[in-house]
């Protein structure tokens, strides 16, 4: 596919000259800055730069912090309060990066369900797509072992679960986890190497960013119609698009200051509302916490872990074919890395030949169910396994799969679409009309 064509940065002055011919980076900002972008993007486009703040505010705060930060199992605990207590305004930069890993996720999510909902993971952004959830996998191992770190009993036993987890795995899981912890079980090697990753990931994933907007940038972005800019000649460009600079800078500008005024709220008046009281009980290999959870981020998952127990049929099923190799256990941990990866797969899942939800009648239901089926995974996720919980939990775990693979993949056959606008401009008009236009119906 063509790029869009549009305006390219051309040096005047004599410098501008000299340097474009030896580092064209001022062409590069211009053309980055200058982008044409669908001018009907709605406020669901704003999380990329919520979450470009996010990385940039946890690559900050973790610097300063690491400056202050003790990675020994002896002294890791002690360190983080003395960060809390004697660095000058500490305790704001350890709030800010705490919560900051909320926000992050928080704005994760909310960008993968815009993706889901207006098919941005479709046909030719299917790398765009595949680029983020690498990103995501990469921000869940890096939220993982950051909280580690303060070496609270929490920290400690959600370390031991979820390293557990790799040991699950037939004939090579307790070398694989030895080998993760650097010895027989959670201690100071483990706090070792995790501080190490945790310092380094986030670099990698600024690297990512870097290819991920690469990769949008190189398509043109999505939009809520969810059809292409014309490509035909730069005046039929224009009428679709507006460029970045200024336009859509101010408008992401304005929401990440609105979502940031909940998020300082957060920081400053509730800084622990979304911690663990037993986080601040330094880690006890000898006390496990009556209940352990995981970060709110990672319960919907941790649900899905949780829901495959050794009563359910289709784990005897899977024992029994498999001669016992995969065992309850073994299933939670593969069901858990399969609801990520068939998220990964969504675009070849989804056979719909429209993109966008707003056109497709019945995949909107089962769109809102899945967001709705993404919050109760979360409770349950976060609740004992007793009662209901397991029953929920094995319902939201079936449908999360059914949506993917059979919903979607069914939907694009059997669904009517509802008639898609011809380009970009049409549908912004029919929300915004023309000046004239308008005019003339209040004649
Ligand atoms: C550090 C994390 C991430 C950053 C900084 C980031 C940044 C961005 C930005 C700035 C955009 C432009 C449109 C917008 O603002 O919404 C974008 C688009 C997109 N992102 Fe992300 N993203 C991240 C993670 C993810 C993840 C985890 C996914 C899910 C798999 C994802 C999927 C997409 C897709 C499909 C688009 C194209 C939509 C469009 O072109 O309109 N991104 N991203």
């Amino acid at each position: 596919m063509a790029g869009i064509p549009h305006d390219h940065y051309e040096p005047k002055t004599g410098f501008e000259k000299w340097l474009h011919e030896r580092l064209p980076i001022v062409a590069l900002a211009y053309d980055t800055l200058m982008i044409p972008t669908p001018k009907n993007l709605n406020w669901m486009w704003i999380w990329g730069i919520v979450l470009a703040f996010a990385l940039v505010l946890q690559i900050a705060t973790g610097i300063v912090l690491a400056m202050h930060y003790t990675p020994h199992v002896d002294l890791a605990f002690d360190s983080v309060e003395g960060i809390m207590r004697n660095v000058n305004a500490g305790w704001a930069l350890r709030y800010a990066h705490a919560n900051g890993a909320s926000l992050f996720f928080f704005a994760v999510y909310l960008h993968i369900f815009r993706g889901l909902y207006y098919g941005s993971y479709k046909s030719p952004r299917e790398i765009t797509w595949i680029i983020g959830m690498i990103i995501y996998l990469v921000m869940m191992a890096t939220g993982f072992m950051g909280y580690v770190l303060p070496w609270g009993n929490m920290s400690f036993w959600g370390a031991t679960v979820i390293t557990g987890l790799f040991g699950a795995i037939p004939g090579i899981g307790d070398v694989l986890q030895t080998w993760l912890l650097g010895g027989p079980a959670v201690d100071n090697a483990t706090l070792n190497r995790f501080f190490s990753l945790h310092y380094l990931l986030p670099f990698v994933l600024a690297a990512l960013v870097v290819v991920h907007i690469w990769a949008f940038h190189t398509t043109g972005n999505n939009n809520p119609a969810g059809v292409e800019v014309r490509r035909g000649s730069k005046e039929e460009a224009q009428r679709d698009t507006l460029p970045f600079w200024p336009y859509f800078v101010v408008k992401d500008l304005f929401a990440l200051g609105v979502v940031l005024i909940g998020f300082f709220t957060l920081v400053y008046f509730m800084p622990n509302f979304l911690g663990e009281p037993v986080n601040y009980v330094e880690a006890n290999p000898l006390a496990t916490p009556a209940h352990i959870v995981p970060e709110w981020y990672f319960l919907p998952f941790y649900a899905i872990l949780r829901a495959f127990t050794a009563d359910v049929w289709v784990v005897q099923l899977v024992n029994f074919i498999t001669g016992g190799i995969v065992d309850a256990k073994f299933f939670g941990v593969i069901a858990m890395f399969g609801a990520i990866i068939v998220m990964l797969l969504v675009p070849w899942l989804d056979t719909s030949r429209v993109r966008s939800g707003k056109y497709r009648p019945s995949f909107k239901w089962w769109f809102w169910m899945l967001a709705l089926d993404f919050i109760v995974l979360m409770w349950a996720g976060s609740q004992p396994p007793q009662g209901m919980v397991p029953a929920i939990s094995l319902i939201g775990a079936t449908y999360w799969f059914a949506y993917f693979l059979v919903i979607l993949p069914l939907l694009g056959i059997f669904e009517k679409p509802l008639p898609v606008p011809a380009t970009i401009e049409e549908d912004f008009d029919a929300h915004y009309p023309p000046k004239d236009a308008s005019a003339s119906a209040a004649e």
